[in-house]
């Protein structure tokens, strides 16, 4: 079997991360989640007072990008990668509404994504990886082997998002999250940096009314395909 790169991109909330693990789990690839390292650039420009809902320090943050370093470390327990803004564990801290709400503002600025993305073709660069976010197929691995573009309702995509959360025990309404999920969508599709499209050759699949294992399934008949 040979290895090769599966690039995941799709709207956000549309379960790219849920079925790149499970990809990741099945093939002993190493999984790659781009949005947490977005997540993690903004809350460090939150910390620092870079960014409020009334201003962005667009150049003090980009001054201060050196200072920033992202890891993944693998948790045996999760099976996964957390990860790691210099050297602590923020993957809990990453994935609050706060975040949500600036991270498409943070993910335009070009010298972020520069760094980031040198960095994503690092951990990719042997094959043998599954790697989820908006640019993945059309950006950061133009060759990868095999390209997924995930989508599904806006609604059902915030209801997903919502349960998460809830669950969590964070106190958010539906019509919050239904409203951010719009937002990012938005920005995330029309920034000029790299904007959320559908590769060419990026196969579709929309989930909006598949179960997690018939989507599984589904996608792992393509992925033997191609090995
Ligand atoms: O995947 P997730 O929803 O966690 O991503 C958070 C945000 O990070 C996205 O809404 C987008 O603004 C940004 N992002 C990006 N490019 C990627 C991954 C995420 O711009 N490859």
């Amino acid at each position: 079997m040979k290895k090769i790169t599966i690039a995941i991109d799709g709207f956000s909330s549309t379960g790219k991360s849920t079925i790149a693990k499970q990809l990741a789990h099945k093939l002993k690839y190493v999984y790659v989640d781009t949005g947490a390292m977005y997540r993690a650039v903004t809350l460090y420009a939150m910390r620092n007072k870079f960014i409020t809902e009334d201003y962005l320090k667009k150049d003090d943050l980009i001054n201060d990008l050196d200072n920033i370093d992202l890891s993944f470390k693998f948790n045996e327990k999760l099976g996964y990668g957390e990860i790691y803004l210099n050297n602590e564990n923020v993957e809990n801290e990453i994935r609050t509404l706060d975040v949500s709400k600036f991270v498409s503002r943070i993910a335009e600025i070009s010298e972020v994504r520069r760094k980031l993305v040198e960095q994503q073709q690092q951990m990719g660069k042997k094959k043998g990886v599954v790697m989820d976010g908006r640019d993945i197929g059309t950006v950061v691995f133009p060759n990868a082997e095999l390209k997924l573009f995930m989508n599904a309702s806006a609604e059902k995509r915030a209801q997903r998002r919502f349960d998460e959360l809830i669950k969590r025990g964070d106190k958010v309404t539906f019509e919050e999250i239904l409203k951010n999920v719009e937002y990012r969508d938005h920005i995330d599709s029309t920034r000029d940096d790299s904007p959320l499209i559908k590769a060419n050759d990026a196969i579709e699949i929309d989930n909006s009314n598949l179960t997690l294992d018939q989507q599984f399934s589904e996608i792992y008949k393509i992925v033997k395909k191609r090995i």
